[in-house]
């Protein structure tokens, strides 16, 4: 879950049709796995797709109201009698058995909203997401708001709601977009926050995975906002933060990739009320946070540093979510950042695919 650094793949794959089940994979580059027989991907349709004549037009802003706020508190509609929950830690992440997400109703859509809200990270085992087809996954995910379009990303032919991550031992352009000659590749983020209305409840669901590694490691932008003093809580108020596009076009560009809408640049607030839960978290993030309004260069750079570096080492208020068939993570951009933990071998394979419905314009606390 790099920011949209699915890889160009050198061909498209324009032959494969609609049924999600496992096809022949004759259009897609088939890559040298080491020491394993390699048919191609396990779900070829999602393979990533490019088309560099796509144009959009900026987002307009619409209304939005959350599901969380329509849910009963008890959710008796999501979990049912089958279902297991297990915390990954005190402040964020829980693991769930027994329910399968394709089954909720709207009532039970709406208590997984809030949910999500209130853990911040859902790990869900053994769903059957993957294999339900493309309407029917926009569907459920439309639930919790307009599903965002990536302006640079691998989609699905003919379904630009999805965005793509993928990699394999022809396709891995991810040290590249992270950059430079770094220790490691961490790169904490929250998905598109450059948008006047980024994301909420978020969707990844797992086709392939390494056999070990590739997890993706969360952090509570809550806890990381609670744990600052009070004196350094009063500095925060009322700061906006400019969450830039730019970096990630020009990247796409660069290699040959699509830009289908023009980069924006946008102001938050550096921090921002859930309206669900009502918890304030930080609203800043390494991949997109560029500058603090109103302060020089030096300050903002000073001031970002320290938070980023907050939220990077807080390992006390962070999870890994781990990925096996049949694994789909849902979290809320809202309230936590995340980075891709691109530690396994080359030789293996990752694909996922990420529904990310867009949720309100950040709102900053009231004043005390
Ligand atoms: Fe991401």
């Amino acid at each position: 879950m790099a920011p949209s650094v699915a890889e160009i793949p050198t061909a498209t794959v324009d032959t494969v049709t609609k049924n999600v089940a496992k096809l022949a994979v004759s259009a897609v580059p088939n890559a040298s796995l080491e020491g394993k027989h390699d048919d191609g991907p396990s779900y070829p349709y999602y393979y990533p797709h490019y088309d560099l004549n796509e144009k959009w037009e900026p987002l307009e802003v619409r209304e939005f109201s959350d599901p969380g706020l329509r849910a009963n508190p008890a959710k008796p509609n999501l979990l049912n009698e089958n279902a297991k929950l297990r915390h990954l830690s005190p402040y964020i992440g829980t693991e769930i058995q027994g329910v399968q997400i394709s089954q909720l109703s709207k009532e039970g859509l709406d208590e997984l909203a809030l949910l999500t809200a209130e853990r911040k990270v859902l790990v869900f085992r053994n769903q059957d997401f993957k294999d339900l087809g493309p309407e029917r996954q926009i569907e459920i995910a439309s639930h919790f708001g307009p599903i965002h379009r990536h302006p640079t990303s691998g989609n699905v032919k003919g379904f630009p709601e999805f965005h793509v991550v993928y990699r394999d031992p022809s396709h891995d352009h991810f040290k590249e977009y992270i950059g430079g000659d770094r220790i490691n590749l961490t790169s904490w983020h929250s998905d598109v926050s450059y948008e006047k209305q980024p994301p909420g409840t978020t969707f990844f669901f797992i086709l392939d995975q390494p056999e070990t590694g590739g997890d993706t490691l969360f952090a509570s932008q809550v806890e990381a906002y609670s744990r600052l003093s009070d004196e350094f809580k009063k500095r925060l108020e009322g700061l906006r933060v400019v969450h830039s596009a730019v970096r990630q076009a020009e990247f796409s560009r660069r290699i040959g990739g699509p830009v289908r809408r023009e980069p924006i640049e946008t102001e938050h607030p550096i921090v921002r009320v859930h309206p669900v839960t009502g918890e304030k978290a930080l609203y800043i993030n390494q991949g997109f946070a560029r500058r603090i309004v109103g302060l020089k260069q030096e300050e903002s750079d000073f001031l970002l540093k320290f938070l980023f570096d907050h939220i990077a080492k807080g390992a006390d208020f962070q999870i890994r979510a781990s990925y096996e068939p049949g694994t789909v993570v849902v979290w809320d951009n809202r309230v936590t950042v995340h980075s891709a933990t691109p530690d396994f071998s080359p030789t293996f394979r990752r694909h996922a695919v990420r529904l990310t419905p867009q949720a309100e314009v950040p709102t900053a606390p009231a004043s005390p």
